[in-house]
C-alpha cells in the first residue's frame, strides 16, 4: 500500500523513443513520431480533445503490465512495478511544476474535480464564482451543490470583445461576494477559447480565495505551471492531449490546502488511517484524495504518456498544435456555409464550426466515411456559449502535434465538399 507514494524516478528510454530523441529544439521529427503512433496509419485523428492516439511506448507499458498481472497476480505485479507506478506522480509533477506529493491519481477529470469539490465545506449562502464557459459537468456539479446545500452560483460576465471572461469584472465579484470557491475551466470542451487562468489566479492569491482550475483540455497541449497559475486545485484527464489511456486523470492539490486540512468527503483506507474506533487521520499527501483500488496498467500507461510528452517537449507541442488548428480554421473560414465559432485572440487546438444545411449526426458520419475522426457538441453542452453564439450544434476538430499539414488540408477539403454538396442539393 505504501509503494505508490515512494517516489522513484523512472526515465528509462524504451525502444521507440528514438522518435523523440530525434526531435529538435523547435522542430519535431514527425516521421518518427508518427511511426510511434500506429493509429496514424488508419485514421485522420482530429479528435484529440476527445482522446488522443496512444503512442507505442504507452501501449507497450500497459500491455506488459497486464501480462505481468496475468502471470504473477495483480497485487504482486503492482509491487514489482512500484517504480513505474511512483513515476506517475513524479512525471505529472514535473509536467505541471508541482511536487509529487501534491498529485492524486483519478479515474477521470470529472472524478478529480468532484473529489476536490467535495473537500470544500460549503455552507448555505456560500458563493461559487465561475465563468460562462466552464465545463458542462462542472456546471451540473455546482447546480447539484446548490440543490443540496443552498449555495449560490455566480457567473462572471464575458468581456465585450469576445476574449473570454472579463477578469476585472470577475475580480470585482471576488471582492464584493467573497466566494467560497473560484472555479475556472482553462479551455472549454465546446470551443477553442483559452481563459486567462493565471490572471484570475493572481486575484485569488491576493484575496486568499480557494481556486480550482479545470485544465482538462490544456494539459499536454500547453505548458502548465501551477505556481504561475496560483491555483489550489487543478484537474485533468490523461487521455486527451497527454495521449494516455482512457479511465485516467489527476488532481493537483496545493500543499497549503493539504496543510489546511482539506479532505474529500468520502475518504477511504488509502487516504486516511483508522486511528481508533472513532477516529481517523487523513494522510499528509494528496493520496488523501485517492482510493485504495487502482487500475495499475492505466496508471503505468499514464506515467508513460506523460514521460513521452515531456520527452517530445511541451514547448514545441504548444507551438505546433495550435498552429495546425489555426491553419485549419483559416481554411474553414473560407468555405461558404461554414461558420467558425471559436473566440479569443489565440484559440487552442479545438476548432468548432457548424455547416449550413446539415444536421449534426449525418455531417459527422459523412466525415467518418473519410476516416476523419471528429466530435459533436450540442447546445446543452454549453448553455451560455452556444446561446450567445446562437448555435444548436458544432462539429469539433482537434488536431495534435503528430498530425500533418496535409491532413489539415485534406480535412478542410472534405468539409468544403460536404458543405458544397448541401448547397448544390438545396439549390
Ligand atoms: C474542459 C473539460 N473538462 C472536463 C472534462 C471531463 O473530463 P472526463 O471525461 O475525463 O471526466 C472534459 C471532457 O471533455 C473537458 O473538455
Amino acid at each position: 500500500m505504501e509503494t505508490r507514494t515512494a517516489i522513484v524516478l523512472f526515465s528509462t528510454m524504451r525502444q521507440h523513443d528514438s522518435a523523440i530523441a530525434a526531435s529538435g529544439e523547435t522542430l519535431l521529427d514527425l516521421t518518427a513520431l508518427r511511426a510511434d503512433t500506429p493509429g496514424c496509419e488508419s485514421v485522420i485523428h482530429f479528435n484529440n480533445a476527445g482522446c488522443g492516439l496512444l503512442a507505442r511506448p504507452v501501449h507497450q507499458a500497459m500491455v506488459e503490465h497486464l501480462d505481468l498481472e496475468a502471470r504473477i497476480g495483480g497485487y504482486e505485479a503492482a509491487d514489482v512495478r512500484a517504480a513505474e507506478v511512483s513515476d506517475f506522480y513524479a512525471a505529472t509533477a514535473e509536467l505541471i511544476g508541482s511536487q509529487p506529493g501534491e498529485i492524486a491519481f483519478a479515474a477521470s477529470a470529472t472524478d478529480a474535480y468532484t473529489r476536490a469539490l467535495s473537500s470544500i465545506p460549503f455552507q448555505p449562502g456560500d458563493v461559487i464564482l465561475t465563468t460562462r464557459n466552464d465545463f458542462i459537468s462542472n456546471q451540473i456539479a455546482f447546480l447539484s451543490l446548490r440543490k443540496r446545500f443552498g449555495i449560490e452560483i455566480v457567473h462572471a460576465p464575458d468581456h465585450h470583445d469576445g476574449s473570454g471572461v472579463d477578469v476585472d469584472a470577475m475580480a470585482q465579484l471576488m471582492r464584493t461576494r467573497r466566494p467560497r470557491l473560484v472555479a475556472v475551466t482553462h479551455i472549454p470542451t465546446n470551443s477553442g477559447l483559452v481563459q486567462p487562468i493565471a490572471e484570475i489566479g493572481r486575484h485569488c492569491r491576493d484575496l486568499d480565495l480557494v481556486y480550482l482550475v479545470d485544465a482538462c483540455q490544456s494539459v499536454g497541449q500547453y505548458p502548465i505551471d501551477v505556481d504561475e497559475i496560483g491555483c489550489d486545485f487543478l484537474t485533468a484527464t490523461c487521455r486527451k492531449f497527454l495521449r494516455g489511456p482512457r479511465g485516467t486523470g489527476f488532481l493537483y492539490v496545493a500543499d497549503r490546502i493539504l496543510r489546511d486540512g482539506f479532505e474529500p468527503l468520502f475518504i477511504d483506507m488509502y487516504g486516511a488511517r483508522w486511528t481508533g474506533p472513532d477516529t481517523y487521520r487523513p494522510v499528509d499527501t494528496a493520496a488523501r484524495f485517492e482510493d485504495w483500488e487502482f487500475p495499475y496498467a492505466a496508471v503505468i500507461g499514464s506515467a508513460a504518456a506523460t514521460r513521452y510528452t515531456l520527452r517530445v517537449g511541451i514547448e514545441p507541442i504548444s507551438r505546433r498544435t495550435p498552429a495546425l488548428a489555426a491553419r485549419l480554421r483559416d481554411q474553414l473560414t473560407q468555405i461558404p456555409g461554414v461558420r467558425v465559432l471559436d473566440r479569443g485572440p489565440n484559440p487552442a487546438a479545438l476548432v468548432t464550426f457548424d455547416v449550413a444545411g446539415w444536421e449534426p449526426v449525418p455531417f459527422k458520419q459523412a466525415l467518418d466515411t473519410h476516416r476523419i475522426n471528429s466530435a459533436l457538441s450540442y447546445q446543452h453542452f454549453a448553455q451560455y456559449d452556444f446561446a450567445d453564439k446562437d448555435v444548436a450544434w458544432a462539429l469539433r476538430l482537434s488536431p495534435h502535434y503528430y498530425n500533418t499539414e496535409d491532413e489539415v488540408d485534406a480535412v478542410a477539403d472534405a468539409v468544403a465538399h460536404l458543405a458544397a454538396s448541401r448547397r448544390t442539393n438545396e439549390g
